[in-house]
């Protein structure tokens, strides 16, 4: 800088300044692409659709766990040729450390299961709500920020763990108010892909990889990923006889395809029967043309959709028994699923199942005047006491406004602290749906309104 003279640097100055200047002046506000705000009515209906899957999981005895949206970046590095890793939001953070916005949950769950393997009491069946990042492509359903349902069971490693995950999935739909007419879900087995490539000679090493890329295969045309299948080295007799089991859609042809006495075949067939006793059979679809895209995943796989075909996956998830293996653990059975809070929505709103959701205001009290207001804020504490949501005027308003700002805000009753009512130790209390009013006694408020509530 030494050899600058100090005109350059005063207008270096400058410029920043007028930069600084010109950003501030057309601040965008919008937040960064492909993420949401969510505005007091969209967070109402965000915490509706959380609430219900959280009934949900505590009706099937899951517990609710966290973890940080930022995590050490190793934890998501794998091999493999999935999508998520591609997508990664990672960065170097001010130690040096390179970490990364998760993009899926299921990785930290396996870190903290496996810091505390010794002490817990299995099986886990964990749920959870994590907001997801990946850097996607925008589609419709596809965003740079979501948030995932999470049910998760470890310890379990029969496919009594897989119907228990679905029964979840299925009772929420059902609640929901959605049937097995709008929604089914496919259900399949990586152990049918293994079993192929047992047959064929392919070392076990490849099998995470072949997954991911049968998975693509389903996808996009053959040219587009020969390279990978070259990569892999897998032959060409390798690949069309994956491309031909795939194709199964129901039990007689997949066993046709692998043989009665697969393994793979029979677990599926076993659940299948538990879907009948849980009575969720008429969701589920045999389709072994679902693979799904992550590495991780060993046996049954599951996926739900619209059975119009409109709209991405709607949730989707699988077993993964070897996944703590690969974090230099000894391996524990899970399986589990992730169930995005962005194509449920847009299917529920088609189909009008989002309830209008107002504000659930109990009552607005308001002081006529403002040598009042300790009045109203007395009447407004006793109230809330009481366990009533109540909305306290805050600034002086003409009554006719209160009333006004009350009907819009949904309010059952207004409180009116008047001086007339005042001197003879009464409130109004207005009934907003009737307009009928009432005079009732200070000391009696509470009890009064409380009344109404109840009978
Ligand atoms: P996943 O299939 O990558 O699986 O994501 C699960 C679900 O998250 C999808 O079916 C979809 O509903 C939603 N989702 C994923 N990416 C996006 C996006 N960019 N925008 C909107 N929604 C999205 C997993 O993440 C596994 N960790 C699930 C799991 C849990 N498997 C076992 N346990």
């Amino acid at each position: 800088e030494g050899s600058r003279g100090s005109a350059a640097v005063a207008q270096d100055l400058k410029n920043s300044r007028e930069t600084q200047k010109e950003r501030q002046g057309k601040l965008d506000l919008n937040p960064p692409r492909g993420t949401r705000d969510f505005y007091p009515e969209d967070m109402r209906t965000r915490s509706w659709l959380f609430e219900l899957w959280r009934q949900v999981a505590r009706d099937h005895a899951f517990e609710e766990y966290d973890a940080p949206v930022l995590e050490s970046e190793d934890l998501f590095v794998r091999k493999a040729g999935e999508e998520v890793t591609e997508q990664l939001y990672n960065f170097e953070d001010k130690g040096g450390r390179r970490v990364a916005l998760r993009p899926e949950m299921t990785p930290s769950l396996a870190r903290m299961v496996m810091a505390k393997r010794n002490g817990l009491v299995m099986p886990v069946k964990w749920f959870s709500f994590p907001q997801c990042w990946r850097y996607e492509r925008m589609t419709r359903g596809r965003r740079r920020e979501h948030y995932q349902w999470n049910m998760d069971v470890w310890g379990v490693s029969g496919v009594e763990a897989e119907a228990e995950l679905l029964s979840a999935i299925t009772t929420f739909f059902k609640r929901v108010g959605l049937t097995a007419e709008d929604v089914g879900i496919k259900v399949s087995s990586r152990g049918v892909l293994a079993e192929v490539l047992a047959a064929l000679d392919v070392p076990d090493a490849k099998f995470s990889a072949t997954c991911v890329l049968v998975d693509k295969l389903e996808k996009l045309p053959l040219e587009a990923i020969q390279g990978d299948l070259t990569a892999l080295g897998l032959e060409e007799s390798v690949v069309r006889r994956l491309l031909d089991v795939v194709q199964s859609r129901d039990f007689p042809s997949l066993e046709t395809a692998i043989g009665a006495k697969s393994t793979a075949l029979a677990q599926l067939r076993q659940l299948f029967e538990y879907a009948r006793a849980y009575n969720f059979e008429e969701w589920l679809v045999l389709d072994a043309s679902v693979v799904r895209g992550l590495a991780y995943y060993t046996g049954i796989v599951f996926e739900a959709f619209d059975r119009k075909g409109e709209l991405r996956a709607i949730c989707g998830g699988g077993r993964y028994d070897k996944l703590l293996e690969t974090f230099g653990g000894e391996a524990l059975p899970a399986v589990g699923f992730g169930f995005g809070d962005a194509v449920i929505m847009e299917l529920l709103e088609s189909k009008g199942l989002v309830p209008s959701l107002s504000l659930g205001l109990d009552a607005l009290v308001f002081a006529m005047e403002a040598g009042l207001q300790g009045i109203a804020i007395r009447a407004a504490t006793s109230l809330r006491a009481a366990g009533l949501t109540v909305d306290l005027q805050l600034e002086a308003r003409k009554t006719k406004w209160a009333l006004k700002h009350a009907d819009r805000l949904g309010a059952t009753y207004v409180v009116i602290v008047g001086p007339e009512e005042v001197a003879g130790c009464n409130v109004r209390v207005k009934e907003m749906a009737t307009g009928q009013q009432h005079v009732v006694a200070i000391a009696n408020l509470e009890s009064w309104i409380s009344a109404t509530f109840t009978t």
